[in-house]
């Protein structure tokens, strides 16, 4: 990782200042680093080669229950219209976005919180009715709409983060989000100069105090824990330990450059994803009270409490930083357990998927083919495509996330955030 730090060149350094490439290197290599780390395990593509192809294609999609029915290309006339939409729903925020002057958010992860980064830099073309929820067109995001992140950067009051691999229309000024999704396989072999030289070239207008008042978030240990599930149990307990320490060393790089304040989730209930349920089994002595298969559940339980007990030791160790632990796994079974509470009734079914109840999910076909069981436009579910969670599951998430209420130590995250000369 450390070779990544030689990569700017000298025209790059007249245009950004010696600072700005340091801190830039420092992060793109983390990046690197955490994608490394949670890519390792990593199984097959989640976004299997077909539907990327399918994705290009014009395709007719038809749902369940008189849901929209409209074809791809409709859609993607409407999107042009719609982007109008977006652009004034993002002036009213900018409105409201007195807050969140001084907000600068760096965000490391997977596809969870992903905006846009691995459709940008694979040329993948997420298709409808990916985004169809909230932004109307598909924005790169594997959702129906927004991913957590983005329910974070509005309550912060700063806009969406821009992907760092998004080549035109970046904007870094509230921070960059070094998210990927889980990309077909190619990108493994990204050296991590790849991940650096990007996005360096685009003017960013972040001063030099941003970087230690920045907040740094993570949004990690799904792709690790999927990429042990084939293995025994006790064996796929020993894979986690070095993922760990992983992260911990991207941590400990970021404090070193300056990097004081930090914002780390957990993984979620794994066992509880459709992609999960839909695999064969013999039996279901392994589901819960929930329907969630128990063992995949007790990993990724192991894996927060080996990430807790890790934050805790950073806490004692780093200097003059806050670090917060977020339990995403309690957040997400919550939602799960308590579904009727929260107005979802099919918590354990995938909106856009394959085959139909109980989960409607098929590895090999993808939300964006054309013969997919889609539900109603309102209708709420968690699960949007077997792997990610639809916009109203990841609003409930958000919001839960930013109570503090399933923090360790019990923060809020705008208490993370600089007084900025506040009018509101
Ligand atoms: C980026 O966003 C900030 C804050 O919203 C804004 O002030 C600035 O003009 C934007 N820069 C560009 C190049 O759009
Ligand atoms: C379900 O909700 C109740 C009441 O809020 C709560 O006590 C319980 O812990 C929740 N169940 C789960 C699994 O989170």
């Amino acid at each position: 990782m450390a070779s990544a730090g030689n990569g700017g060149g000298g025209a790059l350094k007249r245009s950004m200042g010696p600072l700005r490439v340091q801190y830039y290197i420092v992060m793109g290599a983390v990046a690197a680093a955490v994608v490394l780390a949670t890519l390792r395990y990593m199984p097959g593509p989640a976004i299997p080669a077909t539907a990327a192809a399918a994705a290009s294609t014009t395709t007719t999609t038809s749902s369940i229950g008189g849901g929209v029915v409209r074809s791809a290309q409709a859609a993607a006339a409407a999107a042009a219209e719609e982007e109008g939409e977006e652009q004034a729903q993002e002036e009213g925020r900018k409105k409201k976005r007195k807050k969140g002057d001084g907000v600068v958010l760096f965000n490391f992860g997977d596809s969870n919180s992903d905006t846009g980064g691995v459709a940008a830099v694979m040329g993948i073309r997420i298709a409808p009715p990916e985004g169809r929820a909230y932004f109307h067109h598909p924005t790169g995001r594997l959702s129906d709409g927004r991913v957590i992140l983005d329910f974070i950067c509005e309550n912060l009051g700063t806009p969406h983060l821009s992907p760092f691999m998004k080549p035109l229309g970046s904007n870094y000024s509230h921070g960059v989000n070094f998210a990927p999704s889980r990309a077909p396989r190619p990108r493994r072999e990204l050296p991590p100069s790849r991940w650096t030289c990007r996005w360096t070239s685009e003017a960013a207008p972040i001063d030099e105090k941003a970087f230690p008042d920045a907040i740094y978030t993570m949004d990690i240990g799904h792709n690790d824990i999927n990429g042990v599930l084939h293995l025994p149990y006790h064996t796929m307990l020993e894979k986690l330990p070095p993922v760990i320490v992983e992260i911990k060393k991207a941590i400990e790089r970021l404090h070193k450059n300056g990097a004081r304040k930090f914002w780390i989730h957990g993984t979620g209930a794994l066992g509880c994803m459709p992609q999960k349920l839909s695999m064969p089994r013999d039996d279901d002595h392994d589901l819960d009270e929930h329907g969630c298969i128990a063992t995949i559940n007790n990993v990724c339980k192991k894996f927060n409490s080996l990430l807790s007990e890790a934050l805790d030791e950073l806490r004692l160790t780093l200097k003059s930083s806050t670090i917060i632990f977020v339990d995403m796994f309690a957040i997400k079974y919550d939602l799960v357990a308590n579904h009727t509470k929260y107005g979802i009734e099919k918590p354990l079914m995938t909106c856009c998927g394959h085959g139909g109840p109980p989960y409607n999910y098929d590895p090999k076909e993808s939300c964006m083919t054309s013969d997919k069981y889609l539900c109603k436009l309102g209708e709420k579910f968690i699960s949007w495509d077997g792997v990610h969670f639809t916009d109203a599951a990841n609003g409930i998430v958000a919001s839960k996330v930013l109570s503090g209420e399933y923090n360790i130590p019990r923060v809020k995250l705008t208490s993370l955030v600089p007084k900025a000369k506040s009018d509101d």
